[in-house]
């Protein structure tokens, strides 16, 4: 579990959410109001999940739970955005500056940084949590980890549902 005091809280309660969810896509529910609603810095955040229907190479990342204003990207191939770059790399990518990533796809013109860390089941992205802020290089080593960990623990939860 990631370290930090300013998180204990948080964490704490990520971990009984986990526990008390009744299905996946409550948990995820539960995690992007937990994280909106109590880390300042994030103003927007949601997942995006892998399509499962259609042929591998053309699904596309659809908008799923998230808090914040509507954005206009419901829908984004793997090979678009920042998005598509951690979802086809499986890799968390964290961004300072979005206004100098030629990737960047604009939510809100109000967003100067964004993460976006993947969702692994059985070592597959299956899709990825996505948290942009008002604020530039919002996202430092305790936001990574935190980060991760709700994308772990929804991983995991997929996992122990189609098991
Ligand atoms: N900025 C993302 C698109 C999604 S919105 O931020 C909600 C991207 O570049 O992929």
């Amino acid at each position: 579990m990631p370290q930090g005091a300013k998180l204990d809280n948080v964490l704490q309660d990520l971990d009984r959410l986990a526990r008390a969810s009744g299905s996946v896509e409550d948990l995820m529910w539960e995690i992007v109001k937990l994280l909106h609603d109590r880390l300042l810095k994030y103003n927007w955040v949601g997942f995006y999940m892998i399509e499962k229907s259609g042929a591998e190479q053309s699904r596309m990342l659809v908008l799923g739970p998230f808090q914040g204003a509507m954005t206009p990207h419901t829908r984004i191939a793997l090979n678009q955005g920042i998005c598509g770059a951690a979802a086809s790399t499986g890799k968390t990518v964290i961004v300072d500056d979005v206004s100098k990533d030629q990737r960047y796809l604009a939510c809100s013109t109000e967003t100067k940084s964004e993460i976006v860390v993947p969702v692994f089941v059985h070592g597959k992205v299956v899709g990825e949590l996505d948290i942009d802020s008002h604020f530039h290089a919002a996202f430092g080593p305790e936001d990574r980890e935190l980060v991760e960990y709700c994308a772990q623990l929804v991983g995991k939860q997929l996992e122990k549902s189609q098991a």
